[in-house]
Parts: C-alpha cells; sequence; structure tokens
C-alpha cells in the first residue's frame, strides 16, 4: 500500500481551495484537476510499504507530541513539469510546521521508512498535468489552525485516485 503523512483541512479551508482549483480550471486549457476530497498538505511521503511499516508509522505518529499549528495558504504556483505542469497553493512559511515536518521525517528516516527525501516544499496540488497560458495569479492569504496529523493511503479505485485516512494524531496544549 502507498502511504503518506498529510495535513486534512476543515470545510471553510477546502471551499478556498476548491474556488482556487475552479478558478485554475476555467484558466486552463486542460488539465488533471485535483478532486475535493483529495486537497491536502503532504508532510511526508512513504510510497509502498508492507504491514509491518504500515504499524511502524502509526507507532511514530502516535508517539508525536505537537501543539496545533498554523497554516496559511498565501500563494498560486507551479512546478515545471513535461506534459502539463503541477500547480499548486503555497503554505507560508512556518516554524511550527517546518518542525512537526521536521520531527516526523527524521523519525521515518531513522526507522528506514524514507527512501526518497525530497526538499520540504510545503503545498497543496490543485492540478496535474496543466496546460495553461495562464501566470500564477495573487490570491488573499487564508488560514486554519490545524491539530491532526493523518496517515493516509493512497490507492487506484475503479481509475479514480482515492486517499483513505487510516489513522490519524491529535495535537495537544
Ligand atoms: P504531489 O501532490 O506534489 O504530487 C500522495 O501522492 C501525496 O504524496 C501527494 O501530496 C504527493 O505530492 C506526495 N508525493 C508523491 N511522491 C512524493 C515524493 N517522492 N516525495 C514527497 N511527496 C510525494
Amino acid at each position: 500500500m502507498r502511504l503518506f503523512v498529510a495535513v486534512n483541512f476543515a470545510e471553510r479551508t477546502r471551499a478556498r481551495l476548491l474556488a482556487l482549483r475552479d478558478e485554475l480550471e476555467s484558466r486552463s486549457a486542460r488539465g488533471n484537476f485535483s478532486l475535493p476530497e483529495n486537497l491536502h498538505l503532504t508532510l511526508a511521503f512513504l510510497g509502498g510499504c508492507d504491514a509491518e511499516q504500515d504499524a511502524m508509522t502509526r507507532a511514530i505518529l502516535g508517539g508525536m507530541i505537537f501543539r496545533p499549528f498554523d497554516v496559511t495558504i498565501d500563494r498560486i504556483g507551479r512546478f515545471r513539469r513535461d506534459g502539463g505542469d503541477l500547480w499548486w497553493a503555497g503554505v507560508a512559511e512556518s516554524k511550527a510546521l517546518a518542525e512537526v515536518q521536521r520531527t516526523i521525517t527524521n523519525q521515518l528516516a531513522s526507522a528506514g521508512m524514507l527512501a526518497d527525501r525530497r526538499k520540504f516544499s510545503p503545498h497543496v496540488t490543485l492540478g496535474r498535468e496543466v496546460v495553461t497560458n495562464a501566470m500564477p495569479w495573487p490570491i488573499g492569504a487564508f488560514s486554519e489552525t490545524v491539530s491532526r496529523l493523518d496517515l493516509m493511503k493512497s490507492e487506484r479505485i475503479g481509475g479514480r485516485l482515492t486517499y483513505t485516512v487510516i489513522y490519524s494524531k491529535e495535537g495537544s496544549g
């Protein structure tokens, strides 16, 4: 199973992200735009895992102690890709978010579970393989206080990319 650790947002933030996604779609010739329920912020990507790695990841997340922290979305951007860019909503720099992300990835890496460790560039993917003449446009920033981290399973069900929360850890304080 393909696993990753993510922040899932409350309804109000999701609606804001969806509006950005819809605006991107309206400015694009084509693209594969994220399903509303798939809009999330990935903190760590584990890739293919077996049952033992799944259990280890739950134990690591379960042991995490963190205070709820603010996440602010403040811009639109894109990663250049052949065949169409990946467009995202970008997260403002945050020490608290970086600290939580670093703690998780360090622990996963110590347990030998992070094969591919990219530099963390916090973003919410709005669309893939996007073809557009548009440039990233300015947006009004919006924020949410995040108090839960989710372990997610990624799979294709009937050709549809489906993410399921399989374990959650609440922050406190
Ligand atoms: P993306 O949206 O930028 O592609 C499930 O695939 C989640 O894990 C997505 O948020 C995806 O980011 C992220 N992801 C996939 N491969 C990754 C990798 N090698 N490193 C970090 N994140 C990855």
